[in-house]
This record gives structure tokens, sequence and C-alpha cells, in this order.
């Protein structure tokens, strides 16, 4: 087995000496609120919650400070959808880099930055479509939060009850992940925002929109993930975007569908809310597009993009590194890798393999296993359980998110070219740590 595809390796302590020298580095360099955290964990949990020093990764494997290698099921926060290191990324980053690292952004722009709007352009769901590029997910947000403002002209914002959109300030006022997330900042959050009950899946579609607030007269948008990732991998009735799509028709307001995490093929399609039969008038990306390089976009159909008005006022939003050439290269790298693959199919069939396997398996312990291509959430049955069991894994060799308000949900989003033996060897430590806990 080659790097990349093996299993796990794990034969010293997490950490042992080299990766406890980094953390100790760490804690004396870092904002003090992670340390704090992983203490707070360990208080909550009983459990080490010190974290693995990366220094290497390539396809689903990691390998920490003090050689330990261990399979990654979150691909780094969803970013590495096709793995890590892909080689025809490291190979596009490599010629990029050989040429050009950095151009004049939205005053004179780099050759790769218009193919990978062009090629975004081509994959959005809308025949004439514009694209405004970023870095991370949560400047894609807010450059739709601003764009529907500017389209409609209401500031108002219908946002769901355990949403995630990101923490920077525009994109935290619509996130109802946790309010305590929000509290600190409260006052300089814009105040504009309503939050929705997140229908249940088995919900009637028609009471699931009948539970939306009723005065639309200020809302210019509605933000919606179309599966909740953070909040717990929490999928709403089918047919419910499609609904929601056309409130919005009806009342006036966008639908931005924020597909940072679902959208590229991770869910089976290219986009999850276009697959749930809506049609959005923006869409998010972010995460996979730059196969581990930062690169965001903010996607649109044209008449809404239109409301960014006459190109020769000032750009009046706009970011120094948006739309790098480094990251345009990677990324269209990454949608070649993508749509030459088959990966997306793949990800349907080889997701909904996965979670057979996780419902037959089962364990104990593990309520729903929830699905949606290479996304998946195994509810657990007590709060916080998914933090002990997520070291467990850890200890084990396998990287899960824990996820959920109540940390009660293990979130798994692999890559789509996870070897067959990496997933049955998760599910057999996955017993295992159930079994210990
Ligand atoms: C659905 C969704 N939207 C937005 C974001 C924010 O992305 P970033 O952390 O890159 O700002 C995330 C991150 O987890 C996400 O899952």
């Amino acid at each position: 087995m080659t790097l990349g595809d093996a299993l796990p390796a794990v034969e010293q302590p997490i950490p042992a000496a080299t990766g406890r020298a980094w953390i100790e580095r760490l804690a004396a360099a870092e904002c003090p609120a992670l340390t704090t955290r992983r203490r707070r964990r360990q208080e909550q949990t009983g459990a080490n919650h010190d974290p693995i020093v990366w220094v290497e990764a390539v396809g689903s494997n990691v390998m920490d400070a003090d050689g330990n290698r261990y399979v990654d099921l979150t691909s780094g926060f969803g970013a590495a959808l096709i793995g890590h290191r892909h080689p025809k990324v490291v190979a596009a980053v490599r010629n990029q880099a050989e040429r050009l690292l950095h151009a004049l952004g939205d005053l004179h722009p780099s050759d790769v930055k218009i193919q990978l709007l062009e090629r975004l352009c081509a994959l959005a769901p809308w025949d004439d479509a514009r694209a405004m590029l970023s870095l991370g997910g949560a400047d894609a947000v807010t450059a739709a939060l601003k764009t529907a403002v500017l389209a409609t002209g209401k500031t108002g914002v219908l946002a769901f009850e355990g949403s995630y959109h990101g923490l920077t300030y525009g994109p935290l006022a619509v996130s109802g992940y946790a309010e305590r997330f929000r509290a600190p900042f409260a006052a300089q959050l814009q105040p504009d925002v309503c939050f929705a009950p997140w229908p249940a899946p088995k919900t009637a579609v028609d009471a699931a929109l009948c539970a939306l607030p009723s005065d639309w007269s200020t809302i210019g948008a509605v933000i919606v993930e179309p599966i909740q990732g953070r909040g717990g991998v929490r999928l709403p009735p089918p047919g419910f975007l499609r609904g929601l799509a056309r409130l919005c028709r009806e009342r006036g307001a966008l639908l931005i569908a924020d597909e940072i995490l679902t959208g590229l093929g991770r869910c089976g399609a290219w986009w999850r809310s276009v697959d749930d039969g809506a049609l959005p008038d923006l869409i998010c990306v972010g995460k996979a597009l730059g196969g581990g390089l930062p690169v965001s976009a903010c996607i649109g159909r044209h008449e809404v993009m239109q409301a960014w008005g006459d190109p020769d006022q000032e750009a009046i939003h706009t970011g120094t590194f948006y739309g790098d050439p480094l990251g345009s290269a990677a990324a269209l790298a990454t949608l070649d890798v993508i749509e030459g693959h088959g990966w997306i199919e793949a990800a349907a069939i080889r997701g909904k393999g996965f979670a057979d396997v996780l419902r037959h398996a089962a364990l104990p312990g593990v309520g729903e296993v929830r699905q949606a291509g290479m996304m998946l959430g195994l509810q657990l049955n007590r709060k916080s359980q998914a933090l002990i069991l997520a070291r467990a894994l850890l200890e084990r060799g396998y990287l899960v998110l824990p996820a959920g308000a109540r940390a009660d949900v293990i979130q798994l989003a692999p890559a789509v070219t996870i070897s067959d033996d990496q997933l049955e060897g998760f599910v057999s430590a996955l017993r295992g740590a159930l079994a210990a806990s």
C-alpha cells in the first residue's frame, strides 16, 4: 500500500516528545482561546485533547510530527475532496509558481484567474452566470450577502437555526449554529436577521415552509446550507430547498445556497441544491475548490450580479489576493480532476455503499446514519459523546470531526479518492472505540 491509501500506523503516543514540544510552542504563540478550548474539552470528557501536529499529508493519509500515520476522514475540513496533495494539483501549482505568483487582482488580472472565472460560470446552473473570487468560505458568503443587498435593496436576511456560514462579521450574523459565537460581538453584527427552525427530514415540505416568518417585507436574502454540516449533518426534507426557492421568487428575495461544503461533487452532484430541484440565485463555493489552497467564489445569475453596477466605477468589493494565480491554477486542476475522473458519480455510489455498511454494522451507541454522497453524519446517543469518540478514533489512527450543537454527531467528509480498505478499517476502529467508550 502506498502512502495515501495506507491504513493507520500509530506507534508513538499522541503526542510523543516531538509533538509535545510543538504543542508547547503553539501554546506560547497562538491565541489562548484554542489552548483553553482543548483544556476545557479535557475537563469535559476526561480524555486528552492535545492536537497532533501535521507534517505531511497525501491522499487520505496524514503524518504527524512523531511519525504516526492516520487516515483522514475529514479531508481537512472538506478541502481535500480529491485527497491531500493530488499530483495534478501539485503539478499545476508548481508550473504556476514558475511563471506568476501574484498579479493585480481586479485591476490587471492574471490569465489563470480569467480561466477560473470562465470555468465556474460554465459549471453554474444558469445559462448566463458571473462569479467573484475570494479566499475563504466566509469571503464568498460575504460577497453573496452584499450582492443580495445591492440586487434587492433590502438588508434583511432569513437564515436557519443550526446553520454555519463562517465567522467573519457578515457570515457570523447569519450563522445560527450557536448563540455563544455571536453574543460577544452582537453589537457589531447586522441586526436584521431572523432565524427559522431547520426542518427535520420527515417534516412535510408545506409545513416546513409554513414555519418560516410571514413578514418578508425587509428580507432580501435567504441563506441556506443544502445540508447543515457543522450543525450535525442535518438533511432537510426532500423538496424543501425547491419550495424555498419558489417562496423566494414569490416574495422578492434571493436564495443563497451555501455549497461551500456540499458543492463540487461532495454530495454526488455539482450542486446539492440543484439536485434537490432548487434553482438558487447565488451559490457560494469554497473548501474543495482550491484542492488544498484557499480559493472561494460567489457565483450568481447574470441579472443578479448586474447589481454590482457600472463597471466604470471603483470596484467596491475586492481583495489583494482574491483570484490569486496560484490558487486559480490549483482550482482549475481540481475541477479537471473532479470532472475528468468521474468522481461525482463515485461520491454518490461510494457514499451510499459506505452508509449501508455503517447501518448494517449495527454499531452500539450509533443511532441514525445520515448520508448524501461522501458527507455522512453518525448520530450518537449522548451529548458530548462525539468529543470522546473523536479522540478514541484518533488514537486508533482515524481523524473525524465532532459536530452538532450538542457534540453528539460524528461528521465524516472523506476524500472521494479514499480506499475501500481505509473505509473498512474505519468501521472496525469505530466498533472498537464505541466498545471502549
Ligand atoms: C457551509 C459552510 N459555509 C461557510 C463556511 C466558512 O468557510 P471558511 O471557514 O473557509 O471561512 C464553512 C466552514 O466550515 C461551511 O461549512
